[in-house]
């Protein structure tokens, strides 16, 4: 989590730095600050609370310089106030550092810095420990007398800046400038994201590209373990054991306009609002039909080594492994592949016995989450191939994995994700074609399903027509206690799916689960101020949703109903409200029945007065465990 910003070149760094902050809020928001070095004095503005109110603080008093580090934070280790706010300096006050990430081990380190006697921490951080670190490492290295020319000072620095990540246990994504050394940064980073953009003239440290998009499209994405030295016209990439590190300059993929909320209010209704074009990017150039099936090149496997798969692993956190959860039905429905879903956060840590003709998914919007990432690493290290669903391009899963394909949603800025969760459908669904192509599925089945797909941009351009008729709905249950969500097969994650964003976005209780669960004490909680949300498309499972609607109807509950064709005729007794989405085949129907209760979950967050796009305690990607 937290975001990080460096910046040195010939302009101000402020506005820079403080703009690019903005563009990572979504990062963590709970406290921000910056250094910026001005001639002999490093500038520091902090304080708890959004990027607003360092905004305040820096317009009032605004620091000079034209190199600094910047950062906004997500609070693991100290409660979020002005003084655990970064950067935070070493014992001499000279060097500044931003940190995202944990340092496992801060505890010993601290120790180890206390017993010497000549440390003093002012914060409850473990960044504060690090700049310590690397700054006593830096002043002990210090020839006994006499000055040093520059340069040799940079790389005493970036000596320093080693030798403590030597003695880290933990991740971090890092930026860190010293008084001393002017017109320097030094980033590095080991399991938290770190890009730097390439300028003229002019060079960034950014946690994500859209930092500094605005600025550079050429971008170096750091691996694990290296350290950069960055100067106004060059830059330098070791790793944190000395050796040279191999880069590539790659261009961004998107531009700032991307990365703009336009007129939307919000970056989720916008995101919502993207998914016809995402859903349809995502599948472009995909579907081949003249052989009746698709094409995933991405995936880096043979048509025989993809036709001797035997089972597959689909795992994710939070909305990804709910798009997974949809996955296991898809591939065992339309593939006929035994599938099995993991918590990535516990599939990392089981000994969870797989054959050998195993294929293990990671399926992670941001590429970066820690939990996914584990899962990925251990399944490689124990020899499976394993692959990514990753729509950040160059992030650590995508590139650790041994192929993929990725989801082409463009940039998804809103704290609650909204078109990743479409798009990871949109390609469990390619997966589930091509495979079943592979073994029972006819030429006739594959052609109707690519038709299917090809019609669902449209569909899901007119599902986002009912907006207007979602934010009525929401109004009426605004003052309700919370919701209850039902699904039957492939549209029981999308229960669980909708209560996530519900959830996270009003802070209102929700939960999902399977219809025919309620019978088995859920319906102890059914009552007039509790609305329950039943997902029921027109498919072979609706008579028997239509039987828990009645049982909730009973006991006096409000039904609200999201349905396809004439589901809507046979649900108009018993529900409520009644939402219908186009009809489509059954495993497709997920894209179109979640993108109601988006919008239903945004507009009551709308109609609560919360803040959509950072809702509390929350913050885009979960780099840690
Ligand atoms: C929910 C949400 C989170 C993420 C989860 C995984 O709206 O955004 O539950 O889905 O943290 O994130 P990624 O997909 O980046 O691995």
């Amino acid at each position: 989590m937290c975001g990080i910003v460096g910046y040195v070149g010939r302009s101000e760094a402020g506005p820079i730095l403080l703009d690019g902050l903005r563009r990572l809020e979504y990062r963590g928001y709970d406290s921000a600050g910056v250094a910026i070095v001005d001639g002999d004095h490093v500038e520091t503005r902090k304080c708890a609370g959004r990027i607003a109110e360092l905004g305040k603080l820096m317009t009032e008093k605004p620091p000079g310089g034209t190199y600094g580090i910047s950062h906004t934070r997500w609070a693991t280790h100290g409660k979020p106030t002005d003084q655990n706010a970064h950067p935070h300096f070493d014992q001499s006050g000279q060097l500044a550092l931003v940190h995202n990430g944990v340092i496992e081990n801060y505890q010993s380190l601290k120790e180890g810095l206390l017993r010497n006697g000549q440390h003093e921490f002012i914060s409850e951080t473990d960044t504060e420990v690090l700049a310590h670190l690397i700054g006593s490492l830096y002043d002990a290295s210090a020839p006994p007398n006499g000055s040093v020319p520059p340069q040799n000072e940079k790389s005493r620095l970036v000596r320093a800046v080693r030798a403590a990540l030597q003695q880290v246990i933990g991740t971090y994504g890092i930026a860190l400038v010293h008084r001393n050394i002017p017109d320097f940064i030094v980033g590095a980073r080991r399991g938290s994201p770190l890009v730097l953009g390439v300028g003229k003239d002019e060079n960034f440290l950014a946690s994500d590209v859209s930092a500094i998009v605005a600025y550079t499209r050429d971008a170096v994405y750091l691996n694990d373990f290296d350290v950069v030295a960055v100067e106004r016209d060059k830059f330098e990439i070791s790793s944190v054991a000395g050796e040279g590190g191999n880069y590539e300059v790659s261009k961004v993929e998107f531009t700032e306009e991307d990365i703009k909320k336009g007129d939307f209010p919000h970056y989720m209704l916008k995101e919502i609002f993207e998914q016809a074009g995402s859903v349809r990017d995502a599948m472009r150039g995909r579907l081949s039909t003249e052989e009746c099936t698709s094409k995933l090149g991405g995936l880096e496997m043979t048509a025989a080594e993809l036709r001797d798969v035997g089972r597959i692993v689909l795992t994710g956190c939070g909305t990804a492994l709910h798009a997974a959860m949809i996955g296991e039905y898809i591939l065992e429905q339309v593939a006929g592949i035994p599938t099995e879903v993991e918590f990535a956060s516990e599939f990392r840590h089981r000994n969870s016995p797989m054959t050998r003709d195993t294929l293990v998914f990671a399926i992670s919007q941001s590429g970066e989450t820690a939990d996914t990432l584990g899962a990925l690493r251990e399944s490689r290290r124990k020899g499976y191939r394993t692959l990514g669903i990753c729509n950040n391009v160059a992030s650590t899963i995508a590139r650790e994995s041994d192929g993929g394909v990725y989801m082409h949603a463009g940039p998804e800025i809103g704290v609650a994700a909204t078109k990743s969760f479409t798009a990871q459908l949109t390609i469990l669904m390619l997966i589930g074609l091509l495979l079943g192509r592979m073994r029972h599925l006819s030429t006739s089945e594959g052609t109707r399903i690519i038709e299917a797909l090809e019609r669902l941009p449209e569909q899901i351009e007119a599902t986002l027509k009912l907006s207007n008729e979602i934010k009525r709905i929401a109004q009426k249950y605004a003052s309700a206690n919370g919701i209850l969500f039902f699904g039957r097969q492939f549209n029981f994650p999308v229960a669980l799916e909708a209560a996530l964003k519900v959830k996270e976005i009003t802070y209102l209780f929700a939960e999902g689960h399977p219809s025919a669960e309620l019978k088995h004490g859920i319906i102890a909680l059914v009552r007039p101020d509790l609305p329950s949300i039943f997902i029921t498309p027109d498919d072979a499972v609706f008579s028997k949703n239509l039987n828990n609607i009645e049982q909730v109807r009973a006991r006096k509950g409000p039904v609200i109903a999201v349905t396809t064709g004439k589901g809507a005729d046979r649900l108009r007794q018993v529900a409520d409200d009644i939402i219908t989405v186009p009809a489509t085949m059954d495993f497709i129907t997920p894209v179109l029945t979640v993108i109601p209760l988006q919008l239903l979950a945004y507009h009551l967050a709308v109609e609560l007065g919360r803040d959509v796009d950072k809702p509390r305690n929350l913050a885009k990607s979960v780099t840690v465990e």
